[in-house]
């Protein structure tokens, strides 16, 4: 979960890897640093805090070098200290490195490296490779860091840099993420590409238990006991701009505001005029007819819009379908069959635990489709298939256009599952596609409302307890509501099935506890309201996001958000607007990072 990214070429390294470390800063942000080879030599500058208090010490010192690595740090062993932070030393000072991910044998091999005469100046495990690396080094890099990683039990992306042979960088990778930038004269490497898109779209993805080495003007990748491999230069459709914050104060609210394009995006070449093309996934439709249950494994935001799919193949498409925390699928030995789907969805497309549950869903012989934003993540990669979301890259930590777009996919992958099994009619298909067709107006409708929504984050946003309440389909949106409010204002907020209320959580209720309730005009109508009244009864204020025209809910809520009314299926990618911009609202009105949260990292790669 931390960033990492190296430079060789013929520019001053260090604004590039500053200028890349922001952009991979989303990946942690509790310490950094960066090394430069400079005359034959190797320095260091390191600190616990931001790229920003980075660049403040980087000016006070003399960092030139065509050469270097760096790293953000998320912390999991050692707190986030200036001497913890990355990159490490080994005792000679000849080989820095940075590494993302848990070397979890580390203490093993720090007793027989101490053993032997080596003194540590870091809490980390990152550390040991290094030592390892300088006691292997007998003249090729390479070889050196070949050896250390057989002794290694973890996952790591790493790079090395050394005053042994200043004109190479020596990477590698095993579960975490890595590429290479190819560039004229100038070679990079980075956890993620947004982090080199200013200066190479042509990327090569480092697979598991490869090593590259990469020059001025020439890279190569070998496995670990020395094979060449044969790899491939892809060409990435997003630009730099697409990484920049375009004018708005935060990315999230910039990732927000996209999301009528965004949905567009998703749907474009897949939707056709009265029709659905899904040709791309090149799955037989035998396979489809024989599916008898799916299975969707994800996290967090992630997993909320598996929870709203479910509906959508269960209803449109009538297959049973189960969803999954991946953190629980992993280990719950789940009664896979041959017959079944598995469907990972993954923004990151790194997320470690979706991975591991992928893996898991493969093992027991299930077929697989990855809902996956990042070109050549490794779900991508892994999934028998990718239906790419096609959101452009998504900086802010908390998801919002990624969560929009992997709705439009599940609407379409259920879609079309529904058509080509024949359980809706072609009246029904017709209507579902001009609706989808009306998605990113309904949304920009949505987001036309944000100065409402502020105005309603003043008036709420001293409360420290908020409930979230929906039924059906909407539940998940509710869901997605109170985790978007807390990872961004820290403010505690809990989602609930609104008719399990009466079941203990009504409990809460008084004048202290907001319940903002999704009571959309479609089949649970009346049961909501009725929930409502539960709660206005015990004093509750009630925020209630329901359609446009629906004035019988004034005489219940204490305030209204209206969306647009459309079929029932269409609520939750409304319905999470209004939310998303609530959450966004209330963080900023309290002064926080919206961007880069306390304690989080955008993708999570370790278990
Ligand atoms: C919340 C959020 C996280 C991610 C989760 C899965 O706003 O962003 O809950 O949804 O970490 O990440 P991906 O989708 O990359 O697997």
């Amino acid at each position: 979960m931390c960033g990492i990214i190296g430079y060789i070429g013929y520019r001053n390294a260090t604004p590039i890897l500053l200028e890349g470390l922001y952009r991979l800063e989303y990946r942690g942000y509790d310490s950094a640093g960066i090394a430069i080879l400079s005359d034959s030599r190797i320095k260091v500058v390191k600190t616990a805090g931001k790229i920003k208090d980075l660049e403040k010490l980087v000016k006070e010192e003399d960092m030139i070098g065509s050469s270097g690595i760096g790293h953000t740090r998320w912390a999991t062993h050692g707190s986030p200290t200036d001497a913890n932070a990355h990159p490490h030393l080994d005792k000679t000072g000849r080989f820095a490195i940075v590494h993302n991910g848990i070397i979890e044998n580390y203490k093993e091999l720090k007793s027989e490296l101490q053993t032997e005469g080596v003194h540590f100046t870091s809490e980390t495990d990152t550390e040991v490779i290094v030592q390892l690396i300088s006691k292997y080094y007998s003249g090729n890099l390479e070889e050196a860091v070949a050896r250390t990683l057989k002794r290694l039990d973890g996952s790591y992306a790493i790079a090395v840099l050394s005053t042994e042979e200043p004109r190479k960088l020596v990477a590698a990778r095993l579960g975490s993420p890595l590429v290479l930038g190819v560039g004229e004269g100038e070679m990079f490497l980075a956890s993620d590409v947004p982090a080199i898109l200013p200066y190479t779209r042509k990327v090569v993805y480092v697979e598991d238990r490869e090593i590259v080495v990469i020059e001025e003007s020439s890279w190569w990748v070998f496995d670990i006991n020395g094979n060449y491999k044969t790899k491939q230069i892809y060409f990435v459709d997003w630009d730099s701009s697409m990484v920049s914050r375009g004018g708005y104060k935060h990315y999230m609210l910039k990732e927000i505001n996209e999301q009528g394009s965004v949905v567009r995006n998703t749907l474009k070449g897949r939707l056709k005029e009265n029709n659905i093309d899904l040709s791309e996934l090149e799955i037989e439709k035998e396979l489809i007819h024989n599916i008898d249950k799916i299975f969707i494994v994800a996290c967090g935001t992630s997993y909320h819009a598996g929870l709203v799919g479910k509906h959508l193949f269960e209803r449109w498409a009538k297959i049973p379908t189960e969803v999954d925390i991946a953190s629980e699928f992993r280990y719950r030995d789940p009664m896979i069959s041959p017959k079944s789907l598995t469907i990972a969805i993954s923004q990151s497309g790194e997320t470690a635990d979706t991975l591991a549950g992928l893996r898991e869903a493969k093992a027991k012989g299930s077929f697989s489709i990855a809902l996956a934003n990042v070109q050549g993540s490794t779900i991508t990669r892994e999934a028998h298939r990718t239906l790419y979301l096609k959101a452009g890259p998504e900086i802010g930590v908390a998801s919002t256009k990624a969560f929009t777009a992997q709705l439009s996919a599940l609407y379409l992958l259920a879609l079309w599952f529904a058509d080509v099994r024949n359980t809706i009619s072609e009246t029904q298909k017709e209507a579902i596609i001009r609706e989808l067709w009306q998605l990113p107006y309904h949304i920009e409708a949505c987001l036309a409302f944000a100065p409402q929504v502020k105005e309603l984050a003043q008036k709420y946003y001293h409360y420290s307890n908020f409930l979230y309440l929906a039924r059906g389909i909407n539940y998940p949106i509710a869901m997605e509501g109170a985790l978007k409010l807390k990872e961004i204002s820290y403010i505690h907020a809990e989602a609930y099935a609104a008719g399990e209320m009466k079941h203990g959580p009504i409990a809460l209720i008084d004048e202290l506890m907001p319940v903002l309730v999704l009571v959309p005009r479609d089949r649970l109508y009346a049961k909501v309201l009725s929930n409502i009244q539960e709660a206005k009864a015990r004093k509750a204020k009630l925020i209630a996001v329901a359609t446009e025209g629906d004035d019988a809910i004034k005489s219940f809520a204490t305030d209204i958000l209206y969306v647009p009314e459309v079929p029932e299926e269409f609520y939750p990618i409304v319905n999470v607007i209004p939310l998303q911009l609530f959450a966004y609202y209330v963080a900023d009105i309290l002064g926080r990072e919206i961007d880069q949260p306390r304690n989080l990292a955008k993708s999570v790669t370790v278990e």
